[in-house]
């Protein structure tokens, strides 16, 4: 089997990740060859993809070729990569295979130990990704080449826009924008519980919550808008929005959203 793709753990992000380089045929499914961890989740991964790509369980013994391939995609579970079973021969005879590590808190010191036949690029993607509106970072290995580092570049632009960073800046990158949609999903909802207790039925609250933060973003962003101006903007004399900002301010928001990050990037560094 030729491979230009071997893909190690195909899950929600590596199928977010595959499905518009497929569509765009920057890989052709026949060359790809994706492992899963159980033989279950085979079929499951194959229904939105095309029949030529080859999806195997780790179990299978065809799983072995995903290291032939020139670029390896490694999207399990950072807790899962003790299980992961690398060729003990050298198959390839020029340069080394590039790795692409997805996994949260494994530094590149961790990987180049674990894979010293490759080089490695360690890509830290955000749940946006799904709705390919995601932001990643990314953090070069030594060896990387630059024709490397172009496919790389190619891979994660049409789901994201793609920061690369020096390693140390990933925990902060991490906290913010990979933990960042679960800040805002409570935001949204508490946002809604607000609108319902003020007299908004649920499902309408709920969507314009979402709505509020989505097109605030928007406007911030196409504008150039700095979020202070705006507050200012929004915020009249004696009105609703300074009654609202001041007891946003009694309780703390601004600090617990500040230390959240802080403490969110402490984590990610311990857990490495
Ligand atoms: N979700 C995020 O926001 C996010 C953000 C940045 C980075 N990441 C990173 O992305 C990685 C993947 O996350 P995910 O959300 O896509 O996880 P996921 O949906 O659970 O996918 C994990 C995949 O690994 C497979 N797998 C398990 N054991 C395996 C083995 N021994 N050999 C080969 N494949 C195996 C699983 O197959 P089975 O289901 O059959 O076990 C599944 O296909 C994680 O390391 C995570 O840290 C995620």
């Amino acid at each position: 089997m030729l491979l230009s793709l071997g893909v190690i753990g195909f899950g929600r992000m590596a199928q977010a990740l595959l499905t518009p380089l497929i569509e765009n045929g920057d890989f052709k499914p026949d060359s790809v060859l994706a492992v899963v961890g159980q033989q279950k989740s085979v079929e499951v991964a194959l229904e939105d993809f095309p029949k030529e790509l080859k999806v195997v369980a780790s179990s299978d013994p065809i799983a072995k070729e995903v290291w032939t391939a020139p670029v390896q995609l490694l999207a399990i579970k950072p807790q899962q990569l003790n299980e992961i079973k690398l060729p003990t021969i050298n198959t390839h005879s020029s340069g080394k295979p590039l790795l692409i590590s997805l996994l949260a808190g494994i530094t590149l010191r961790r990987l180049q130990e674990s894979f010293p036949k490759h080089s490695c690029v360690r890509a830290v993607p955000n749940t946006p990704v799904l709705a390919k509106a995601g932001l990643t970072g990314l953090a070069w290995g030594k060896e990387v080449t630059m024709e490397q580092k172009t496919l790389v570049r190619n891979i994660f632009t049409p789901i994201s826009e793609v920061f690369e960073l020096p390693e140390k800046q990933l925990d902060a990158f991490l906290a913010l924008t990979s933990s960042g949609p679960a800040y805002v999903a409570l935001m949204i909802e508490a946002l809604a519980d607000g609108a319902v207790a003020a007299g908004l039925p649920r499902q309408r609250a709920n969507y314009l919550a979402n709505r509020t933060l989505a097109g605030t973003a928007l406007l911030l962003n196409e504008q150039k808008i700095h979020p202070s101006e705006l507050r200012e903007m929004v915020a009249s004399p004696g009105g609703t929005t300074i009654a609202a900002l001041r007891h946003l301010e009694m309780a703390g928001v601004r600090s617990a959203l500040i230390e959240a990050v802080v403490v969110a990037a402490e984590r990610s560094r311990e857990l490495a």
